[in-house]
């Protein structure tokens, strides 16, 4: 059997983990309620991006471990909030623990469609999304939301890059070049 040049990269996990981590992201949190039990479930999620402007859609990705995975593949909606550097603590909190701990004392609200969705003035954006794709690929699974409601305000980033949070923005001069 002949193997693809994807099947057998020449560099090991951690190089390529460390290698993607170049790149800088925005970090979120996306939100729900278990289509059967209605209980809330919400995870920390860096893995967002735009998609399309007509009809407006995102899309970001799950690993298929996660335990919600089975319930979020099933229900309707989802609501994506954007986090502010002064959310560093819920991003997290929503990465580790029970789903249940997550919220633990948190205010919530609902999204103009009635998705379950975190009520934090702080967040500097939210996505209500009808769950409208899903894609395999690999070891994560691509959700794309087709979005139906965001509101924005402006908030300093949080940023994830290199593996950590990042508050301090690299502060070098500008090359001339
Ligand atoms: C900054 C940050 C970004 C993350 N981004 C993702 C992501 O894009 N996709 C993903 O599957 N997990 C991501 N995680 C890990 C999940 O938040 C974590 O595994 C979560 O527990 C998964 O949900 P589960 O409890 O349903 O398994 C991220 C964690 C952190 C701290």
């Amino acid at each position: 059997m002949s193997h693809s040049i994807a099947d057998n990269p020449d560099f090991p996990d951690r190089y390529f983990r460390s290698a993607l981590g170049r790149f800088p992201s925005g970090v979120t949190i996306v939100t729900a309620e278990h289509p059967d039990t209605h209980a809330p479930l919400g995870m920390t999620i860096s893995s967002f991006s735009s998609v399309s402007l007509q009809p407006p859609m995102v899309l970001w990705t799950l690993t298929q471990g996660a335990a919600s995975r089975p319930a979020l593949l099933t229900l309707e909606r989802y609501v994506i909030h954007v986090l502010s550097a002064s959310q560093i603590h819920l991003a997290r909190r929503f990465a580790r623990g029970s789903h249940s701990e997550r919220f633990e004392g948190l205010a919530l609200g609902r999204a103009p469609n009635g998705t379950l969705m975190l009520e934090d003035p702080r967040c500097s954006a939210w996505f209500e999304c009808h769950n409208s794709q899903h894609h395999d690929a690999g070891d994560h699974t691509i959700f794309v939301g087709q979005v139906e409601h965001c509101h924005y305000q402006p908030k300093a980033p949080l940023i994830y890059h290199a593996g950590d949070f990042d508050l301090t923005p690299a502060s070098e001069p500008l090359s001339r070049n």
